[in-house]
């Protein structure tokens, strides 16, 4: 058991268990205070884990809001994840990799080396180049893995579109990134229904004349299409390619990959992330977060389209030559246990996963759990979402037995390395709390005019000092970098988007986004993406699109909408505007509920009041309205909200 500490002095939460601690990759507090008094000199110390062709000149250069992080040096990001494994490791699982239907791949680092450098081939010989951008958009098959580092490897950086994403939202990022070249498949299995996936790219992209060459995997038996000149099969190219690709070498500041996410204002942006400081984050947070050795079997549950998979299941995880377990399909096929399942087959050792999977299976309760036998597991986490401290406490008494260390993970897109952590060896934890910033990060919790808040207040996340895997900034558009992240205070304090508050142990809680920025099932959605594409549809005005508190899911979406002259209220279209959410964003966008309305609350000046609206979906007093352009619609739509519940 994790000890209750009851000493005066001592913080009321979970010690780590003795044991873990003595053999625990990190097990000295003292971290803390070396890397806050040099954190420059903990980087640089850390960056010697990654192999360098050329090692750096200079470990930071800081033009607020701009950092360059070891300055001069140079790698390559793939040979890091590859190549510098071959030494011990060459026939150590690299990747074991399992799907809905229950077929097992399993990849050794030689091997996987061998078909990220056929793929690399193939890549140049579709003439990709250092710089050119590739999208890919596949589930969690190896070859979503197998593509991010055959671009790494020629230094075309990747951009990864999340599977479920529909064809439109494809077709915005292809533009965007300007891609020629993209990698995605025919179809695959969800709940054993097919995914028409190569469908959705076609209909998605019918009107990009940009791409060259799309590369298919063949994963699935449904029939698609192939574009003659352009649609290649991935089989087919690989078929003969060479098994000899020499990596590109890569400046440090040179960029790795473009993840698009959603912010609280218009399109989704392009987070840019670079190399040299982005491995150093990634392999040292990989391992003193996850504690990882030798011998243990990660497994992440992300999709490598979002960037815990890129962090978190690519780069971090396999620099440090750690053996990845993952897996393409639900949790609940065929039936509740298949993750349980899954740990006790493949002795799963570190369980990486998110605070809805972890209420979901609350609800479906012990039993399945039950079912197996999951003693292997050593160590857990969480991120996502803030994690309530039920689905903790349930978490670590069934999951984790009660012994297994729980490490809930703070961190964004844009941080592009877990920010706020406990350290499974070192840190009392408290069930809800992230703790503390990683060694070398400095995180505060600001008033609106910059200033600590005392204890107990909320207030707004803030990150002090730079750190080496920052977002460099939005592809294509430095001015939103500026006014997004670092316009809130001054120019060298990064705005997170999240409200906080700190506690007397000086522990961060995060309390959610404070932007318009909604996360449903740890999905990040962004209210004005959303209402944009609700009044292209032909019978809709206008459109508010707030978050609702949500038990299992964190939030759902509530869809507020006005309806053209001409158009009726029923609930077919309820119905249709549902779906056209799904076909235009994804399926995980869906609105819980599209409530009918002949107003929304607005300023004199006409702006739609989120505030207001996301007060009355959650059955909160929505604050002063008088300044409205007509209160009474208040009264209106708490009423229509109410009817639903
Ligand atoms: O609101 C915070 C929440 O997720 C946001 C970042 O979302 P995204 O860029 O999609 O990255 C998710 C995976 C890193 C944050 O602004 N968030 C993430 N982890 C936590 C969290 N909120 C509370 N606790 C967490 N552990």
């Amino acid at each position: 058991m994790g000890e209750r500490t009851g000493s005066k002095k001592d913080i009321d939460g979970f010690r780590p268990p003795e044991d873990f601690s003595e053999n625990a990759v990190v097990n000295d507090p003292d971290i803390y205070r070396r890397a806050e008094e040099d954190p420059e000199g903990f980087w640089e110390e850390n960056a010697n884990n990654i192999y360098w062709y050329k090692k750096w000149d200079k470990v930071l250069e800081w033009e607020p809001p701009h950092s360059k992080w070891f300055l001069g040096g140079k790698l390559n990001a793939c040979y890091n994840c590859l190549d510098a494994n071959l030494d011990t490791r060459a026939d150590k699982a690299a990747l074991i990799w399992e799907s809905e239907d229950g077929d097992i791949r399993q990849y050794t680092y030689q091997e996987l080396l061998d078909e990220v450098c056929k793929l690399a081939n193939v890549l140049k010989d579709s003439g990709i180049r250092k710089g050119d951008i590739v999208t890919i958009y596949l589930p969690m098959i190896p070859e979503v893995i197998i593509s991010m580092l055959a671009c790494a490897r020629i230094g075309a950086p990747h951009s990864v579109v999340f599977a479920a994403f529909s064809g439109d939202s494809l077709a915005t990022r292809i533009s965007n990134a300007n891609s020629r070249l993209l990698i995605t498949c025919d179809g695959y299995a969800r709940r054993g229904k097919v995914v028409e996936q190569k469908n959705k790219v076609d209909d998605g992209i019918s009107s990009i004349e940009l791409l060259e060459r799309v590369i298919v995997v063949k994963n699935s038996d449904n029939d698609i299409s192939m574009k003659e000149g352009r649609d290649v099969w991935w089989h087919d190219v690989m078929n003969g390619s060479d098994i000899v690709c020499e990596p590109e070498i890569m400046d440090s500041e040179d960029m790795l990959f473009l993840m698009y996410t959603s912010g609280t204002t218009g399109k989704p942006k392009g987070i840019v992330h670079t190399t040299g400081g982005y491995m150093v984050a990634t392999n040292t947070t990989s391992r003193f977060v996850f504690d990882l050795k030798e011998d243990d079997i990660y497994w992440c549950t992300a999709d490598a389209g979002w960037i815990t998979g890129h962090s978190y299941i690519v780069y971090g995880p396999l620099s440090n030559g750690a053996t990845l377990l993952t897996y393409e399909g639900a949790p609940d096929y065929p039936e509740k246990d298949r993750y349980w399942d899954i740990i006790e087959r493949h002795k799963v050792t570190i369980l990486y996963t998110a605070p809805t999977a972890i209420r979901t299976f609350m609800k479906w309760g012990t039993s399945w759990l039950k079912m197996h036998d999951i003693s292997s597991l050593r160590l857990m986490g969480s991120v996502g979402e803030p994690i309530n401290p039920e689905a903790w406490k349930w978490y670590h008494e069934n999951v984790g037995m009660g012994k297994c260390p729980i490490v809930d993970t703070w961190w964004q897109t844009e941080t592009g390395m877990i920010m706020i952590s406990p350290l499974p060896g070192v840190t009392t934890t408290k069930p809800g709390s992230a703790t503390m910033p990683f060694p070398g990060i400095k995180a505060a919790v600001l008033d609106e005019k910059g200033n600590e808040t005392a204890p107990g207040e909320d207030g707004f996340l803030a990150i002090l000092e730079p750190w080496p895997s920052m977002v460099r900034t939005v592809f294509g558009n430095e001015e939103r970098f500026i006014e997004t992240y670092w316009s809130k205070w001054d120019n060298r304090t990064y705005f997170a988007g999240d409200g906080a508050k700190r506690d007397d142990d000086g522990y961060f809680w995060i309390i959610g986004r404070v932007d318009d920025v909604i996360k449903v099932a740890g999905h990040r959605i962004g209210s004005a993406e959303f209402e944009s594409i609700m009044v292209s549809h032909p019978s809709v005005a206008e459109a508010g699109v707030v978050g609702k508190e949500d038990e299992l899911r964190g939030e759902v979406i509530y869809c507020y909408v006005t309806l053209k002259t001409g158009a009726e209220e029923s609930e077919e279209l309820k119905k249709e505007l549902r779906g056209y959410a799904d076909k235009n964003i994804g399926p995980f966008a869906r609105p819980k509920q599209i409530i009918f309305s002949d107003d929304l609350p607005k300023t004199r000046s006409g702006k739609i009041m989120r505030r207001v609206l996301k007060a009355i979906a959650n059955n909160k007093d929505p604050g002063d309205v008088t300044t409205l352009q007509d209160p009474a619609v208040v009264d209106m739509l708490t009423e229509r909200t109410r009817e639903l519940e």
